[in-house]
């Protein structure tokens, strides 16, 4: 078969990782990068730092609206479908590139595989509740990474080619605990903190990011903590904290994006994640670290089923609180597949 995967931002470099090889073993594969993220600490370093073979083609869509940014990779897959007439296209996540691929696909008739298929926040105020919610719809084949998402997808009507097949970042993460468990000691000694001693933070999501009185919450929660605290910022929320003049209490230290195996070594050594990632949820759990998630819902319900994930939003006491009063429980359920998702979606690829 030839199969065209559509990646473009962070998160679709590190499931590709997963998928791509297997894939090259039985299939041909053109790896089309939108260009979604572009800069090095975005990008480049995924492809570096994973086994992530180099794309084949680069549309270079760039950052714009929501209708711009699509309308570009849209225009530009369909490009590339129309040259290489796959058998089938891949898309992954519920960014604006999986949206795009899923769309340009469709609408020539090449079916749509969906990994990450099925969940669902269930606010459409998400830019990734809306591609998701589309991408499913159109896909022909849907592989889940929970019965959380199979669920979720009998509910609207989708239960033709749903799998449950597991978490492809699982693979990833075991693919790349060796690797991070030998960079931990420079990664600590780079950030002046100690194992087990420091708090790890991202935020990157629109709704978070981009409404001031949340931004201004969170920051006010953050600069209350007294420990220390490694906060790798998006390129989008360092400018945000430039323009407003925001000045952060010293021990909060603001870094540069890391790539893939430098985050699970940090994320390994950490008393505590705080994050809007829904990637940062899964992996924290998966590497037993209790997580603070800066959102009012989550697609990995799961984790907080269990205990190791509390969801406060963007109120400056319930973080506070949760900062201080998290123990996690004794148990860890497994979660969310065995590690072997890539190889089974590559067999019902097929
Ligand atoms: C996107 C995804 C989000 C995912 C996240 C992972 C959508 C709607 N959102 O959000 O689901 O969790 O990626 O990181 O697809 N920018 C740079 N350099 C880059 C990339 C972005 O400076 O290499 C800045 C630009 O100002 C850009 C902004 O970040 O406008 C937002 O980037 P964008 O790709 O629109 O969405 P993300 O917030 O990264």
């Amino acid at each position: 078969m030839k199969v065209v995967s559509v990646v473009g931002a962070r998160p679709q470099f590190v499931k590709a990782a997963a998928v791509s090889h297997r894939l090259r073993e039985r299939h041909v594969e053109v790896l089309v990068h939108t260009g979604q993220h572009y800069d090095y600490e975005m990008s480049g370093i995924f492809f570096d730092g994973l086994d992530l073979p180099a794309p084949d083609v680069n549309l270079e869509a760039g950052s714009g609206s929501h209708g711009r940014q699509t309308g570009a990779m849209l225009a530009g897959i369909e490009r590339v479908l129309e040259r290489e007439k796959p058998d089938c296209l891949l898309i992954y996540g519920d960014t604006n590139s999986t949206l795009a691929g899923a769309l340009a696909a469709s609408k020539l008739r090449v079916p749509v595989a969906h990994i990450e298929a099925g969940l669902r926040s269930f606010n459409r105020g998400m830019p990734e509740e809306i591609n998701r919610v589309v991408a499913d719809r159109l896909s022909a084949q849907l592989f889940c990474p929970s019965d959380t998402a199979v669920r979720n997808l009998a509910a609207e009507g989708i239960r033709d080619q749903v799998h449950m097949v597991g978490d492809v970042m699982l693979d990833v993460l075991h693919g790349a605990q060796q690797r991070a468990d030998q960079r931990r000691s420079e990664i600590l000694a780079r950030f002046g903190v100690e194992h087990g001693g420091y708090l790890l933070a991202t935020v990157h999501r629109a709704e978070n990011t981009d409404d001031p009185r949340r931004f201004e919450d969170i920051f006010t929660a953050l600069d209350s903590l007294d420990e220390p605290v490694v906060f790798p910022a998006h390129p989008r929320l360092r400018r945000l904290l430039t323009d407003h003049g925001r000045r952060l209490k010293p021990h909060i230290r603001i870094v540069d994006p890391l790539g893939y195996v430098d985050t699970v070594a940090l994320l390994g050594s950490s008393r505590l994640v705080l994050t809007d990632s829904g990637g940062l949820q899964k992996e924290a759990y998966w590497l037993r670290v209790p997580c603070v998630t800066l959102r009012p819902e989550t697609e990995w319900v799961e984790t907080v089923e269990t205990g190791w994930n509390r969801l406060v939003g963007s109120d400056p006491e319930r973080i506070r609180e949760a900062v201080r009063a998290f123990a996690p429980p004794a148990s860890h359920p497994v979660l969310y597949g065995d590690g072997l998702a890539s190889a089974r979606c590559v067999e019902l690829l097929a």
